[in-house]
Formats: C-alpha cells, sequence, structure tokens
C-alpha cells in the first residue's frame, strides 16, 4: 500500500530538478503522475523514466488556456485530479537598478499567476469531489536575498497565496501548503554559479560551509517534505510554509 494509491498527482516544471524527484517520489507511492513543463517533447522524456504510470504535457504555466488544456487532459487520460504540486519556475536575478520591467514580469508570470491559474484549474475538481492537496514552492528568498528583488517577492507572494487557499478551500476537504526550500542542488542553482563565475563545485562547496548541517539540499530532499504535506497524514496542517533548507534561516 502506498500513500498514493488510486491518487493522480499533476507536477509542473518537472522535466528535470526537483519537480522531476517529486514526480518520482509520488509514483513510487503509488500515484499516476502528469509531469507539466515547458516543452512537451521534454516532459514525455521524463515521464518515460519514471517506474509506474506517467504522463507528460507541453504546458505554459502562465497561460490560462494552455493550463486549462493541460488540466483538460490530465482528467481524460488519468481519470482525475487528486494533488497538484506548483513547481514551475525561473530567475531573472539583477541588482534592482538593473532589473528590467521583462525580469519583473517574468518572474511573476511562472511563480504566482502560474501558481494561481493552475490552482484554480485544479480546485473545481478538487471542491466538486470534496478532495486535494495543494503544495506550492516557495523559497528561503521570501525572507529577502540580494539581486532577486523579482524573485523574492513571487516566493514570499506564494506563502500568502497558500494561507489563503488555506483559508478558502479548508471547508471543502482541500489542503494548502508550501515548502522552502534552501540550497538545492539543481539546474536552478549550477545558472546561479554560472551567472556569478564560479565552479559549480566551489559554488556548492561554499553553500554547504554555510549551512548549520553543512551539506547542500538535494530534490529528493524537497520530494520527501512535499509527499508529506501532499499525504493524509498531514491533513490536519493547512496554509503553513515548511522550511527545508538544513538550518540556514536559523
Ligand atoms: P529547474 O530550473 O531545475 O526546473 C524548473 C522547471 O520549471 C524546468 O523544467 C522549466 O522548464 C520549468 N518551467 C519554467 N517555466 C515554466 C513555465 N512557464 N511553465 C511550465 N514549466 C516551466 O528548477 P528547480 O531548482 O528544480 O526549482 C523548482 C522549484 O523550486 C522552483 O519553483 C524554484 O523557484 C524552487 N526553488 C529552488 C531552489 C533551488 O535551490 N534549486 C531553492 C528554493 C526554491
Amino acid at each position: 500500500m502506498g500513500r498514493f494509491d488510486d491518487r493522480v498527482a499533476v507536477i509542473t516544471g518537472a522535466a528535470r530538478g526537483i519537480g522531476f524527484a517529486t514526480a518520482q517520489r509520488f509514483a513510487a507511492e503509488g500515484a499516476a503522475v502528469a509531469i507539466l513543463d515547458l516543452d512537451e517533447a521534454q516532459a514525455a522524456d521524463a515521464a518515460a523514466r519514471i517506474e509506474g504510470t506517467a504522463i507528460g504535457i507541453g504546458c505554459n504555466v502562465s497561460d490560462a488556456a494552455s493550463v486549462e488544456a493541460a488540466v483538460d487532459r490530465v482528467v481524460a487520460e488519468l481519470g482525475g485530479i487528486h494533488i497538484l504540486v506548483n513547481n514551475a519556475g525561473i530567475t531573472r536575478d539583477n541588482l534592482l537598478f538593473k532589473m528590467t520591467e521583462e525580469d519583473w514580469d517574468l518572474v511573476m508570470g511562472v511563480h504566482l499567476k502560474g501558481a494561481f491559474l493552475m490552482t484554480k484549474a485544479a480546485q473545481k475538481h478538487f471542491v466538486a469531489q470534496k478532495y486535494g492537496k495543494i503544495v506550492n514552492l516557495s523559497s528561503v528568498s521570501a525572507l529577502g536575498n540580494r539581486g532577486q528583488a523579482n524573485y523574492s517577492a513571487a516566493k514570499m507572494g506564494v506563502q500568502g497565496f497558500t494561507r489563503t487557499l488555506g483559508i478558502e478551500l479548508g471547508p471543502f476537504g482541500v489542503n494548502a501548503n508550501a515548502v522552502a526550500p534552501g540550497f538545492i542542488a539543481t539546474d536552478m542553482t549550477d545558472a546561479t554559479a554560472a551567472r556569478v563565475g564560479m565552479d559549480v563545485e566551489d559554488f556548492r562547496a561554499a553553500a554547504a560551509e554555510r549551512n548549520p548541517v553543512r551539506r547542500v539540499g538535494f530534490p529528493d530532499d524537497i520530494a520527501a517534505a512535499a509527499a508529506f504535506l501532499a499525504s493524509d497524514e498531514a491533513s490536519y496542517i493547512t496554509g503553513q510554509t515548511l522550511y527545508v533548507d538544513g538550518g540556514a534561516t536559523l
């Protein structure tokens, strides 16, 4: 018996990184998973690497029509939707005085509008069946981070969004929580290393040295937390943000 037997889980931005690890974890615990990502071929490739039932769907979470079509396909092909993980994300880092309006809009569009559109499309099903689990990806950057005015605002916005979902959807059997990762070794943090001109291994080692548990995080660390929050064991937890950061924010 897996915690997610007979459940359908949708994970956005799951062609790689934290999203992919989360899809693997949910599938290993019995869920049928839908991997949504910008490029349909990459989403399908990722789905083919999952052990268990998995489909890949091309979807831009910033685009309402694309989101509606993707959620309709999940329901048609997998028979329903019970869990939504809003994981898709991008960074467009720059100091405020160099940050462009486009950098701002793109980051808000994926993290905030994306989570809004996906949640709106999924909640119709959740409310009708009186069951749903939502896990949103925030970040330790929500607390403020140099060069990330756009990203930190979006990630703190995700926390406010999550709290409001907890209030509005709780009466309908829906739990909404957020995970706020610290430094996780993925393409996203590798790209940050490249941007600041550091070797990836040196960049990770420096992050590990600053961290109370003396290591960086890995996608599986976040997948485990997301799985707990999406499980029925967490049914009395809603509107919360769980920092999964090795104590970086202590
Ligand atoms: P990643 O860059 O490895 O993967 C992100 C995925 O999202 C990619 O596959 C990308 O194609 C997809 N994506 C981007 N825009 C999209 C859109 N408009 N529609 C659909 N898919 C889209 O990133 P990573 O590291 O796996 O991050 C996942 C989430 O965790 C993000 O929300 C990120 O902000 C958050 N996070 C990551 C941390 C880290 O240290 N890696 C720390 C804190 C939060």
